[in-house]
């Protein structure tokens, strides 16, 4: 979908953008024209869809970002985790909360491509929202090696801090091998701290049918690319990350979290896979 190329800001990252403000999680300085256009276009397909059973977009999102911000946040209250590397962050405001609320107590790197980076880092520079140990930094996530990889980026941090590597609304736009290349890389690189915690949703393969291939046709046609469905089960994408050298790995659904739980939110999972001593 995206490739390696990000001439275009990505449409679903302007997308999620708007949710997150819309929904109270933002500031306004990540506020976009196009976001919203985008988000008031997509209120009557959303609609429609709904009758036709499929889950709700933005009740997905929600959930998924809520897990995932309460996973970190005990990995870091607990003291594990000191260090937050997030990749394909796009207008997530996840390093701007996390920063503001942990401030030098914590390390927060949101990463993304060239133009996206940019954009974040601007806007957080204008709006004064920078804090002491937050960073914005150019990562492709699909590659191994390299100044713009994640294994160059761990070069930056502290080895003795316990580290935690995320990546939300990635996966499912990139086929399987793209996939397995950013699991080793992310699970080789956790190895170089006491402690490693990686964070994603992920969208199985689990519920053929009608509803299904509806959200799949739908989403697909907005994000103008493929999505990719790459396991049929939990123990296939748990066996995966095993391979990848995560040393624990777990899928959880996003209801278990509270939050605003709303029905279908857990055809996605979330992905808890950790590194180093427990
Ligand atoms: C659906 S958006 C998700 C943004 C953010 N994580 C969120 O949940 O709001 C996808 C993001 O992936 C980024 N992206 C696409 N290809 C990438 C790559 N190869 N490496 C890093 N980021 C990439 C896009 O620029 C975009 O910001």
């Amino acid at each position: 979908m995206f490739r390696r190329t990000d001439a275009a800001i990505s449409p679903t990252a302007l997308y999620t953008g708007t949710v997150w403000r819309r929904n109270g999680l933002s500031h306004p300085a990540f506020a976009t024209l196009a976001g919203t256009a985008l988000w008031t276009g997509l209120v009557a397909p959303r609609r429609a869809a709904a009758l036709l059973g499929v889950p709700d977009l933005d009740a997905l999102l929600l959930a998924r970002h809520h897990a995932i911000d309460t996973l970190l946040e005990q990995a870091i209250d607990s003291g594990e985790i000191s260090q937050v590397v997030e990749l394909a962050s796009g207008l997530s405001p996840r390093g701007w909360r996390f920063s503001s609320r942990y401030g030098s107590d914590i390390t927060y790197v949101e990463t993304d491509l060239p133009g996206m980076t940019r954009r974040k880092q601007d806007l957080l520079e204008r709006a004064g929202l920078m804090g002491p140990g937050h960073r914005v930094r150019v990562l492709d996530a699909f590659e191994p090696i390299g100044p713009n990889s994640l294994d160059a980026l761990a070069d930056e941090l502290d080895p003795d801090q316990g580290t935690a590597v995320i990546t939300e609304g990635l996966i499912n736009y990139f086929p399987l091998p793209d996939v397995t290349t950013l699991w080793n890389s992310v699970g080789a690189v956790l190895h170089r701290f006491p402690r490693g915690l990686y964070l994603s949703d992920l969208h199985l393969d689990q519920n053929p049918g009608a509803v299904t291939a509806t959200a799949k046709v739908l989403i697909t046609a907005f994000v103008r690319g493929d999505v990719y469905l790459h396991f049929d089960s939990e123990q296939e994408a748990i066996e995966a990350l095993y391979e990848a050298g995560f040393d624990a790995a777990e899928l959880l659904l996003p209801s278990s979290f509270g939050g605003r739980v709303e029905s279908g939110v857990d055809r996605n999972h979330i992905v808890r896979a950790t590194t180093g001593a427990r």
